[in-house]
């Protein structure tokens, strides 16, 4: 029994040297939402609060999500995050995807889906609640307003 302890001691030591790259940027990226599409204030502190570490360039790493294997957990989702949203390369995606990336904001905060439940045990500040909500929620569909126009246009060429 101590001696089964004491190889999970030394497994789980030997692991926090195999570390994840880093997602930190020093540069704000040219196609950063925020270069085309002003984010207000408020609302730009909610996100990076609360989605930033999984949805940009940049993610925050506290002490615990340093320590293996909770670093390489968050590595993933920060992975497979960008993937699904990046505020970061936001300009670069066509007017209909950000139109649509937009309406998943709204209807995933909606939902509670997002930030996953799995993110909020360790990172309780980053829960919304229902004024944070609403204030991304009628940011993203006002700026879904601005945008939506071109994509109609351009779906009429
Ligand atoms: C712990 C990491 C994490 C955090 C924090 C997080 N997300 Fe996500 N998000 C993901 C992952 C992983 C996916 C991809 C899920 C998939 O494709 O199944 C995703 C997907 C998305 C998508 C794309 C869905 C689609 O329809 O294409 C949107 C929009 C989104 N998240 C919004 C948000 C918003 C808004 C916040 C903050 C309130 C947030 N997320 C916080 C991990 C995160």
């Amino acid at each position: 029994m101590k001696k089964t302890l004491f190889i999970i001691l030394i497994v789980l030591g030997l692991i926090q040297f195999i570390r994840p790259t880093l997602n930190v940027s020093t540069v704000v990226s040219s196609n950063d939402i925020n270069r085309r599409y002003p984010v207000p204030d408020s609302v730009l502190k909610l996100l990076k609060r609360s989605c930033y570490d999984c949805h940009s360039n940049n993610t925050v790493y506290p002490w615990y999500d340093r320590v293996q294997p909770v670093a390489w957990w968050l590595q993933y989702h920060v992975n497979h995050g960008k993937r699904g949203l990046n505020f970061s390369e936001f300009l670069t995606y066509t007017p209909k995807r950000k139109v649509h990336k937009l309406q998943s904001i709204s209807d995933l905060i909606k939902s509670d889906d997002m930030p996953l439940s799995s993110y909020l045990w360790i990172h309780t500040y980053a829960k919304l609640n229902d004024g944070d909500k609403s204030l991304i929620t009628h940011w993203a569909d006002s700026l879904r307003e601005v945008i939506a126009p071109d994509t109609l246009a351009q779906a009429g060429k």
